[in-house]
């Protein structure tokens, strides 16, 4: 069966690469090969391409940069999910998509819960949530999963900033008041191809999910393990977990905000799907390990 996978030189379609392998013929179009700001194109390749299943990981993930290029982040965020899964409908077939914590409005300190009420900060959330909706009022077979904070050993993401600045600086300041579980594109993609295989087996799970790890932290926290870990590991850093300064959201002004409670409750996807989530920690050395591999 034919796969097609959006975004595959992303973060999370990296993985998605590997772990779908063993599960289809994976088709990747790279950006070079199709542009997916323009719906003719991509209408072209779903056409071509004959999927048995779609799981889009592409999006605008450059959250300060859509608070000034709304349409732009609302072609990939909203409009995008919204063709793939029309196409979905009407060809009879499911589709995977991914979404974010950024979707709520990130008050209290309770874990949202997939039938929470919404209420996006900034333009991102807001694109991604206009995207999980099309997908929701599709009628097609779906599969959403809301995750938080993601990073891998590639790409751009906040756990690699932190190895490099930890080389080049004798101190950082880090907000320790944005509180949510970092969640490794690894992960998020070995949990789709369980939900793909059990799909295959007529034990699918279909609608919203959330998908992180166990655990919470703040940047701050999050910041100081992977110091801690990444020494251990014998990495040579100029700075310690001593050295990184905790501060509030407040000052460190960005163009888009931030939600303060990113905590994803993970109950509804570990009972529907059958397993067990891990914690945040033991991710975080793994990840850690494929950049020092
Ligand atoms: N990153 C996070 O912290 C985070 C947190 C919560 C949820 N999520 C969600 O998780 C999913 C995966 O995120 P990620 O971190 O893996 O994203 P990512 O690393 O930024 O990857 C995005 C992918 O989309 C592709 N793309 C973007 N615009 C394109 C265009 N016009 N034409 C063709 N390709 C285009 C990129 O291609 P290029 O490689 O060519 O740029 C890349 O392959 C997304 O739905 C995101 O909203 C992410």
């Amino acid at each position: 069966m034919n796969i097609l996978i959006l975004g595959a030189t992303g973060q999370v379609g990296f993985e998605l690469l590997r772990a779908l392998s063993p599960l289809g013929s994976l088709i990747a179009p790279t950006r070079a090969q199709l542009d997916l700001s323009s719906p003719d194109a991509v209408a072209g390749v779903l056409r071509a391409a004959r999927p048995a299943l779609i799981v889009n990981a592409a999006a605008w993930t450059a959250v300060d940069a859509a608070e000034a290029q709304r349409e732009a982040a609302f072609r990939l965020n909203a409009e995008l999910p919204a063709q793939l899964a029309c196409f979905a409908a009407i060809a009879g077939i499911p589709v995977i998509h991914y979404s974010s914590d950024y979707v709520y409005p990130g008050d209290g300190d309770a874990p949202w819960r997939e039938d929470s009420p919404t209420g996006p900060l900034s333009v991102y959330g807001q694109s991604k949530l206009a995207g999980d909706e099309a997908v929701m009022a599709s009628g097609a077979e779906h599969l959403i999963f809301r995750t938080s904070w993601v990073y891998s050993a590639r790409g751009s993401n906040f756990m690699k900033t932190m190895l490099r600045l930890g080389q080049e600086r004798d101190s950082l300041k880090v907000v320790n008041d944005q509180i949510g579980a970092p969640t490794p594109a690894r992960l998020i993609a070995e949990v789709t191809a369980l939900a793909v295989y059990r799909q295959r087996l007529g034990r699918g799970i279909e609608g919203l999910y959330h998908l992180a790890p166990h655990g919470e932290t703040s940047w701050h926290g999050f910041a100081c393990e992977i110091f801690r870990r990444a020494a251990e590991s014998g990495m040579a850093l100029k700075l310690t977990p001593a050295q990184v300064a905790a501060i509030p959201g407040s000052d460190y002004p960005t163009p888009a905000q931030r939600p303060g409670n990113s905590r994803l409750c993970v109950d509804k996807l570990e009972a529907d799907l059958g397993i067990d989530l891990p914690h945040w920690e033991p991710q975080l050395v793994l990840t850690l390990g494929e950049c020092f591999a």
